[in-house]
């Protein structure tokens, strides 16, 4: 089991442009020290708004032991809360999401208002100040229907990502949208294999039949490069002319990435045969090949954005080699299952590449394992993509343990 000091140490000495060594996709240290260094510290995607429509509707979400109630206040605004009792720290809210007035502890009934504050806890005495005895909040924050959260005391600047995301986001609407199915399954892969996949499509072609109908096993869409295609800047052009913002951003640390990319020619949705899949649009596209706005922001997500419907999917370490992969199909909240769109028509494409990508992210990190695996290089054609993740996973954790970053390509 590695110490921070020694995962720095890998970390200094890793081959740019390759895989990184074993320790990294299965040493318990090394992970311990990236949820230290990443994912207790950055901000996460936890869910999208619609899921708390209402004021009183809530949901948790865990990230390693933490456990964070996401809830509506009687103002509208959503707040994150840790879900332990300031009393002797039981679990607070029981189910995965409900709606309810007050946060009832179940184990002796200390009530909290939808804000956190204490309101009610029986024969606790003259001296007790109910006031310092509010659940501890969690940092939150709508961007356009996205829920972000931070787990960290002092939580690093959002508001950058914010002002970038938010312009190509607004035609999406995500504040008219309802879940119409969600997916969550356990990956028998370290995070970042999920993200070292996700970020290519070098793949695609070999293992995903579905996907490929509509999506483009292009470099330049899924990596780095859509501004050096003519197909990507032709896009970009007719969108961007139509009033929506498209143009590729990644910003200084890579952290994050919008650009709005073209499926195949024909092709304007993740279905069998690239039709719409949602009669009811969600947002304002007024055409039907707006193609796909792709999100990502490390660690936490991925998203694509379409003109009929939208995909947000949310990444969670569970241990060296378990990740949990959810996914969410948002459409249009007045859209009618049967009438407006068929659930299978929907879903098909992304349940299926979501097996699919399960099964090579389970077989690299059983090769992995192997004594006998040693880093490989990354195809600078098809795997910018992937190079991009290294890169910033590796500038993350030398700025967050060394407190520089060395890197001369960040
Ligand atoms: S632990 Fe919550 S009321 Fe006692
Ligand atoms: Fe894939």
């Amino acid at each position: 089991m590695l110490s921070a000091s020694e995962t720095l140490t890998r970390v200094m000495k890793r081959q740019p442009g390759h895989g990184l060594e074993q320790a990294f996709y299965t040493d318990p240290g090394v992970f311990e020290t990236e949820m230290q260094q990443i994912h207790y510290r950055e901000w996460l995607f936890a869910v999208p708004a619609c899921e708390v429509p209402e004021p009183g509707n809530f949901v948790t979400y865990k990230i390693g032991p933490y456990n964070v109630i996401i809830v509506r206040g009687a103002d509208k605004v959503v707040r994150a809360f840790h879900n332990s009792c300031r009393h002797r720290g039981s679990i607070v809210c029981k189910a995965e999401r409900g709606k309810s007035a007050k946060l009832v502890c179940p184990y002796h009934q200390w009530t909290y208002d939808l804000d956190g504050t204490l309101q009610w806890a029986r024969e606790m005495g003259d001296d007790f100040d109910p006031k310092a005895h509010g659940l501890k909040s969690v940092h939150c924050r709508d961007l356009a229907g996205l829920i972000y959260i931070c787990l960290a005391g002092d939580a690093p600047d959002f508001d950058a990502f914010a002002r970038t995301a938010r312009p190509y986001l607004a035609a999406h609407e995500l504040s008219e949208a309802k879940v119409a199915f969600e997916s969550t399954i356990v990956e028998e892969g370290n995070w970042k294999l999920v993200w070292e996949n996700n970020r290519e499509c070098y793949h695609c072609s070999a293992n995903h039949p579905a996907l490929c109908r509509s999506f483009p096993d292009d470099p330049s869409v899924v990596g780095n490069k859509g501004a050096d295609s003519a197909q990507v800047q032709a896009h970009v052009k007719k969108c961007e002319a139509a009033g929506f913002k498209s143009a590729m951003t990644i910003d200084a640390r890579g952290q994050h990435r919008l650009a709005r990319m073209p499926l195949k020619e024909g092709a304007v949705s993740y279905t069998m045969d690239g039709g719409t899949a949602v009669a009811r649009r969600l947002g304002r596209m007024p055409f039907d090949d707006g193609g796909t706005l792709m999100k990502f922001h490390y660690p936490s997500t991925w998203n694509h954005f379409l003109a009929d419907h939208s995909l947000v999917f949310r990444i969670t370490p569970i241990s060296p080699t378990q990740t949990e992969v959810t996914t969410k199909w948002l459409v249009h909240k007045d859209a009618v299952e049967g009438v407006d769109y068929d659930l299978k028509r929907l879903t098909q494409v992304w349940m299926e590449t979501n097996d699919e990508d399960r099964i090579v992210v389970e077989d690299n990190q059983q090769g992995i394992n192997s004594p006998a695996y040693t880093p490989g290089p990354y195809s600078t054609v098809q795997e910018d993509g992937v190079i991009q993740f290294v890169d910033w996973y590796c500038n993350h954790m030398m700025r967050q343990l060394t407190g520089r970053h060395l890197i001369a390509a960040e």
